[in-house]
């Protein structure tokens, strides 16, 4: 990491805030010099409010709040010079911030400017403005005047009230990269006004940091999407795909924050992972506390404790008495291990002619063969439709699939069905009657019934979604949300009935499946502090508001024209708007574009627009959404 000079478009322009805020974020990893100082001592409020900060003295210090060059003649003394300043450099362990005075412009010397210094201390620059009106006009004439004087500065801090527009305006207008942060003084001066300013401004002190961190050679976060076309393959996104990706560079509760500055809204919980919010402290303390003893071992034949516990939690959860938990580390290989076994069962039991699955119209449960073969969706999967084995698929009623079953009868080895809400199929909804009407159908003819929840785990307003029907599955796949988001997890629960078949001494009848991360150590201890984390019912009471939310300002679009339909199930709303072409629909991109720009990460399904937030997400968000969801409809629908 490298040291910063911290250089202001003018005087109060809020660099001593941003020290503050910052050694108050970092206080173990950074250190704080200012150099020359004049008036009331910014050292000694740095000293008074961080006071676990490495602190240095200044090299000069005067009386009076001038001109530094006035008030060292007043005194009848004299400035340092570059030379001095730079040779007074404290031989620091940590990285420096270094706070100059003034802005670039002013005099250090009679003779020589502050820019000169800070083209000396060969460092990053952080440019700090206040918001205040005249923000864009300050920060481009500085920003222009750095450089006429060979020097960039590619982070600008707005220190003040939120002014999105000016933060815009300095972006476009500047022709290269610039990060554009903002940040709030604290409310007050003292050392817990601090901390509060710091806790609601974590995840942007932390892109400011990581900023710090990027490679030597590559002049700024923004320089990353340039490199990341050259070499990197994205999922589910065309290689000329104009649209170049978001550069992430932290997140926090229900933010990420952008290279560039922006913060926006992840309306959609990272591809419905992220559960109560990004970065939760108690599941990454829980993932720093286990990283300490085991990072990984191999799963066939080896045990560890955090996997014996989140099985011992989960099992509860079913409506079994009894059953196992086999891991995996994504949804559609849990969903493989539910396919894999549920044959094997029977063939176990001298059925192998049973090589029939049965899924629903519109379902989707992962990427892998097994998984394409059951959806088949002829956007995702057509083209590997020679290499797929055979399924059958019927509209999602029970009538249709007791047809389905009694024209396959003995060959059907299960049914599998994602409970309440088919997710990537386009958020389509339907009421618990329905699936356990299915469940009917599937007892009916005695074959395995698979739940996939990778998705609907703790989204539906319920633990499982399968739940709210009370029926009884075969096989729970789970992953996404277990770890909160943070980690790669999956689990298929699997029956007792289905378990017994395999409790032989027969090793030909060993369920031969396993991947090297199967049950990861670190993923099941952050998985065990979910578990706990979602003991206080918290999680629910979150999901019940952000439904609420849902309901109270969504409902109405459905009357709009243009609209077909609104669908909200717990903490998921969908808002499907008439177009053709469905996933492919042109609308999707633009609907994308369209909210990234109003500060929300959405990624439509086609014509659907949807939010599935992460539980966290404060009324005020769950706002912006609402507005963005409406104005989308109003542009394009
Ligand atoms: C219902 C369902 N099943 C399975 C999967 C596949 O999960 P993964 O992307 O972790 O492989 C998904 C992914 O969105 C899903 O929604």
């Amino acid at each position: 990491m490298t040291d910063v000079v911290i250089v202001g478009t003018d005087t109060d322009a809020g660099k001593t805030s941003l020290s503050l805020l910052f050694l108050a974020a970092f206080p173990e990893q950074f250190a704080y010099w200012k150099p020359v100082e004049t008036g009331e001592s910014d050292t000694e409020t740095v000293r008074r409010l961080v006071s676990s900060a490495t602190i240095f003295e200044p090299l000069a210090r005067f009386r009076e709040a001038v001109a530094p060059a006035l008030a060292a003649s007043r005194e009848g003394r004299v400035m340092p010079s570059v030379a001095e300043v730079l040779k007074a450099k404290p031989a620091s362990a940590k990285p420096l911030l270094m706070e100059t005075f003034g802005s670039p412009l002013s005099p250090l010397s009679d003779e020589v400017l502050q820019v000169e210094l800070i083209r000396g201390f060969h460092s990053s620059i952080w440019l700090v403005a206040s918001s205040a009106v005249g923000a864009i006009g300050r920060v481009l004439q500085s920003l222009t005047s750095l450089k006429a004087h060979g020097l960039s500065a590619s982070t600008v801090i707005l220190v003040g009230p939120h002014d999105e527009y000016a933060a815009t305006q300095i972006r476009k207008h500047w022709a290269e990269p610039l990060s554009v942060f903002q940040l709030e003084q604290p409310h007050g001066r003292t050392s817990e006004d601090l901390q509060v300013a710091v806790n609601e401004q974590r995840a942007e002190l932390t892109a400011l940091r990581s900023t710090l961190e990027i490679k030597q050679e590559s002049t700024s976060a923004l320089d990353w999407v340039a490199r990341d076309r050259a070499v990197v393959w994205h999922p589910y996104t065309s290689l000329a795909d104009p649209i170049a990706p978001l550069p992430v560079i932290s997140a926090d509760a229900e933010f990420l924050l952008l290279a560039d500055g922006r913060r926006i809204i992840d309306g959609i919980s990272s591809w419905w992972t992220i559960l109560h919010g990004h970065n939760n402290r108690q599941l990454k303390h829980a993932l720093q506390m286990a990283s300490e003893s085991l990072d990984h071992v191999l799963f066939a034949g080896v045990t560890h404790p955090a996997a014996i516990e989140l099985a011992e939690r989960l099992l509860p959860s079913t409506p079994w008495d009894g059953g196992r938990v086999f891991y995996s580390d994504n949804g559609s290989t849990a969903v493989e291990v539910a396919l894999k076994m549920a044959y094997q069962y029977w063939c176990h039991r001298g059925e192998p002619q049973r090589t029939l699955y049965i899924g629903f119209d519109d379902c989707y449960h992962g990427d892998t063969f097994g998984t394409m073969a059951i959806s088949r969706d002829p956007t995702f999967f057509g083209r590997f439709e020679p290499l797929l084995f055979r399924t059958e698929r019927v509209p999602l009623s029970a009538d249709a699939l007791d047809a389905k079953l009694l024209a396959n009868k003995g060959k059907v080895a299960g049914v599998i069905i994602e409970p309440i809400v088919l997710g990537a199929g386009g958020m389509k909804m339907y009421p618990p009657r329905e699936l356990k009407a299915i469940e009917a159908v599937v007892r009916k003819h005695g074959v395995a019934f698979i739940v996939d929840e990778v998705m609907t785990r703790c989204r539906t307003g319920s633990l499982w979604a399968f739940s709210q029907a009370n029926v009884i599955p075969d096989f729970i796949c789970s992953g996404k949300t277990l770890t909160g988001g943070i980690l790669p997890l999956a689990v298929t629960l699997v029956s007792p009935q289905i378990v017994s078949e395999f409790e032989t001494p027969d090793r030909a009848k060993t369920f031969f499946h396993g991947h090297s991360f199967t049950a990861n150590p670190l993923a099941c201890a952050v998985a065990v502090a979910n578990e706990r984390l979602m003991e206080t019912g918290e999680w629910l009471r979150q999901s019940n508001r952000i439904e609420q939310f849902w309901r109270t300002h969504l409902v109405d679009l459905k009357c709009q024209p243009g609209v077909s339909d609104v669908r909200i199930c717990g903490t998921i709303v969908a808002v499907e708007i008439e177009s053709r072409g469905g996933y492919l629909s042109e609308i999707g991109p633009k609907l994308r574009s369209f909210s990234i720009e109003r500060g929300v990460l959405l990624r439509p399904l086609g014509n659907v627009l949807y939010a599935m937030p992460p539980l966290c997400t404060s009324d005020e968000s769950l706002a912006k959404i609402v507005d963005v969801m409406r104005l989308s409809v109003r542009q394009f629908a």
